[in-house]
Formats: structure tokens, C-alpha cells, sequence
């Protein structure tokens, strides 16, 4: 068919052609955003699964609907190794830019952002913001993260909320945010959601999240809503494969689409990058098995290549036999670190170095103690066909 009309989207963020199987995630998204403007209480989202389930697709989503509801948003991904206060000032910088106050309102937020970014450029030195000498207020200048934030949410919550809005902060790879500064940010929430301040905030990471923000804070099950975003069930992967053809006037035929559910396991990135790669091997409507099975060669290869390779590169040798051993387990998903470490004829707590850095890296995550999955789905078979258990 052809490549400049190829509907499917495989990558990360990318909007899919079709947006499958997220309705219910995405009202529940809207009730609270809803709410929030209202001045009634509500939990912000923490969205939660694996590598390529659709997190940020969703968290794009729902911020898109709040924007669409007049609500100023702002959104960051946190990256590996750098503080929370370095990324988001120049965010917050953003999102003051639209709310629509009196001068008088912006000069003051601008001020108290400035005084922010300052008090925590003494504390981590990593910052860089241009710092205008303006007048004191007093407000979110402390250098105590937790308080400092909270005081700037209410700030910006009090002015957004002025014309019936709202402020909602999007965070995305919350796993990568360092503990003290996840529990600062939580702490502010909680904070100004008891005092009805139209604040809201919607994460999304990988499963260790969920541990994460229940370390950095035992009340955070009680302040956000976490939800797991897994794979689509097979009317969804269904959907996701066939609807965007169909609008193009080409059909499936149901061995193919029953070929590429079965591969993906109805895993949203796997379902676009199959997509694509079929209706680049098709010639005819409707698209047959034997298509599928082409579409199936090219899929594993061009993740080989990218999806999976890229992630590899970020490992050391010893982490990647540590995957390998995994794999070498069988599908899982969950393996137990004993078994792992057995297979590496090495101790639990000679190995237990290497798994820590694994999951720093959010290349595996424990569900359970004592045991250890992927964060990325099909990884197993990537690390048989990349290299063997004595490499
Ligand atoms: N509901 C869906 N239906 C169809 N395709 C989807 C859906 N959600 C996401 N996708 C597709 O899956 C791919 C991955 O989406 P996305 O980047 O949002 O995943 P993610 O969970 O954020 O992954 P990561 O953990 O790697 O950041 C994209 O190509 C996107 O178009
Ligand atoms: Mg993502």
C-alpha cells in the first residue's frame, strides 16, 4: 500500500490513528478534571504499566480534554539525573503565560516563581533561570521544596481558578523524580487539597510508581487514583489494527488480524509497529495471513533494531547477563530473583547490586518481594535471539 498514506503510528507519545480502548480512562480523567474546577474534591491520576502500554498517549489525552475545559496545564517528563526544581521552573514560566489575570496578578506570580527559582538555585546548584530582582512577597522563597511548591500551587491555583479554571500539572516517567523531591511534590498536593485550592496532578510511570509514591508518602493511594494502563483486551487491539485501515478502504482478512493479535498480545506500540509494517507489505485489499506473517519478520526486526535495542544500550555487561538469565526463565512475566541468581551460580544478595541498578534504570521492576519482571513487554525474546547465557 502506500507509504504516504500509512495510517499507523508506532513511537513513543505518538497519537495512534485510533485511540483504543481508553474511553472509560479517559471519562474518569474528565469526571476529576471536572470536579476540580468546580471546587469540589477530587484525585488526580497515576497512571501506571509497562513500556509502550499508551501512558503518555493517555496522559496527552486527558491533558488535551483540560485544556479544551479552559483548565491552564502544564506538563514535564522527568528526566534521568536531573531535580524536579531545575525542570519545572521554566514549565511553570509556561503556564503562567496563559492565565489570563490582571497584570498586577501576573507580575506577582512572575515575581513568586522568581523567588522560587532563586531560593532553590541555592539549594541545587544545577539550576539555571533568569532571576529578576523584583519585590519580595515573602511567598514560596523558603528553599524548603515541599513548602515552596505547595505555596506556588496555591499561588497559580487561586489565579486559574479566578475565572472558574483550574491549574493541572501532567508529569510524565515519574519514576525518574529522586524520592524527597516525589514526596515534596506529593506533599504540596495534599497540602492545597485540603484547602480546596483548584490544583490538580496527573502522573504516569512505570509500575515501580506505584512503590515509589507510597515510600515517598504512605498517603498517596488516598490522594491520587493509581491506575494500571495495560494491554487492550482483543476488541481494543482489534480496533486499534483494523478501524485505520478500514477508513483507508482496506479490510483484514481474520486470519491476519487473528496473526497479529496473537503476536502483539494486543500491546499498543506492538499493534502500530505490526500495523505499519502490514500495510507496507500489502498489495491488495483485503490484507491475508500471508502478509501477516511477512509484517511479523519486519516487526521483530525493526524492534530488534529499535525498541528493544535502545533500551539494551543503556545497561552494562553485567546487567545485561542479569536480563539474559531472565529470559533464559521462560516469558514470565515474573521471575523470582533466586531463580535468577541461581542460574547466574551467584548469591541473591551477590546479584541484588545489579537488580537495584536494573530497576534505577526502569529496565525491570520488583511486583512482589523476591521478585523481579520486565518493564518492557516481550523483552525475554529479544534477549534469547540478542545474545546467549554464557556472552
Ligand atoms: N489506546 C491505544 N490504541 C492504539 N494505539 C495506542 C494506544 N495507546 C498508545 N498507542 C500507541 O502505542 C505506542 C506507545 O504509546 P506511548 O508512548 O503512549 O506508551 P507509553 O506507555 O508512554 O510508553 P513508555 O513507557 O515507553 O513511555 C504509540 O505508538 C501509540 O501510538
Ligand atoms: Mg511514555
Amino acid at each position: 500500500m502506500d507509504p504516504r498514506t500509512n495510517p499507523y503510528a508506532p513511537g513513543a507519545g505518538l497519537r495512534p490513528p485510533e485511540l483504543a480502548g481508553r474511553d472509560e480512562l479517559v471519562e474518569r480523567g474528565a469526571i476529576a478534571l471536572d470536579r476540580v474546577r468546580n471546587g469540589l474534591p477530587a484525585r488526580g491520576m497515576m497512571l501506571y504499566g509497562l513500556r509502550g502500554v499508551g501512558k503518555t498517549v493517555l496522559l496527552n489525552k486527558i491533558r488535551t480534554d483540560a485544556e479544551a475545559r479552559g483548565i491552564v496545564t502544564a506538563s514535564l517528563e522527568a528526566p534521568e539525573g536531573r531535580s524536579l526544581p531545575e525542570i519545572i521552573v521554566p514549565i511553570l514560566r509556561g503556564a503562567l503565560l496563559k492565565i489570563s489575570s490582571a497584570a498586577a496578578v501576573k507580575s506577582r506570580l512572575f515575581g513568586i516563581l522568581a523567588a522560587f527559582g532563586k531560593a532553590m538555585k541555592l539549594k541545587f546548584n544545577d539550576i539555571e533561570v533568569a532571576i529578576d530582582a523584583g519585590p519580595i512577597f515573602g511567598v514560596a522563597d523558603s528553599g524548603d521544596l515541599e513548602r515552596d511548591l505547595g505555596d506556588l500551587f496555591v499561588e497559580i491555583g487561586a489565579a486559574a481558578g479566578r475565572e472558574k479554571g483550574a491549574f493541572a500539572l501532567f508529569v510524565d516517567e515519574m519514576q525518574y523524580i529522586k524520592k524527597d523531591e516525589l514526596g515534596a511534590l506529593i506533599a504540596a498536593i495534599h497540602r492545597i487539597a485540603q484547602d480546596g485550592v483548584p490544583v490538580t496532578l496527573f502522573g504516569a510511570g512505570l509500575p515501580q510508581l506505584l512503590g515509589l509514591a507510597g515510600r515517598a508518602k504512605s498517603y498517596s493511594e488516598r490522594l491520587f487514583e493509581f491506575v494500571e494502563v495495560d494491554r487492550l483486551n482483543e476488541a481494543a487491539a482489534r480496533a486499534a489494527l483494523v478501524d485505520p485501515a478500514r477508513r483507508l478502504g482496506v479490510d483484514y482478512a481474520e486470519e491476519a488480524t487473528m496473526r497479529v493479535l496473537r503476536e502483539t498480545r494486543g500491546y499498543p506500540y506492538f499493534v502500530q509497529e505490526w500495523g505499519k509494517h502490514c500495510w507496507e507489505a500489502a498489495t491488495a485489499t483485503p490484507i491475508g495471513a500471508d502478509v501477516a506473517e511477512d509484517a511479523t519478520e519486519r516487526s521483530l526486526h525493526a524492534l530488534d533494531a529499535s525498541f528493544f535495542r535502545v533500551r539494551l544500550n543503556r545497561t552494562t555487561p553485567l546487567e545485561r547477563r542479569y536480563l539474559r538469565a531472565m529470559a533464559e526463565l521462560g516469558p514470565g512475566p515474573t521471575y523470582r530473583s533466586g531463580d535468577v541468581a541461581d542460574l547466574l551460580r551467584k548469591e541473591s544478595s551477590q546479584v541484588a547490586p545489579v537488580r537495584a541498578s536494573l530497576i534505577q534504570k526502569g529496565m525491570v521492576y520488583s511486583p512482589a518481594h523476591g521478585d523481579v519482571a520486565f518493564t518492557v513487554p516481550l523483552f525475554d525474546g529479544f534477549m534469547r535471539r540478542s545474545m546467549s547465557l554464557d556472552d
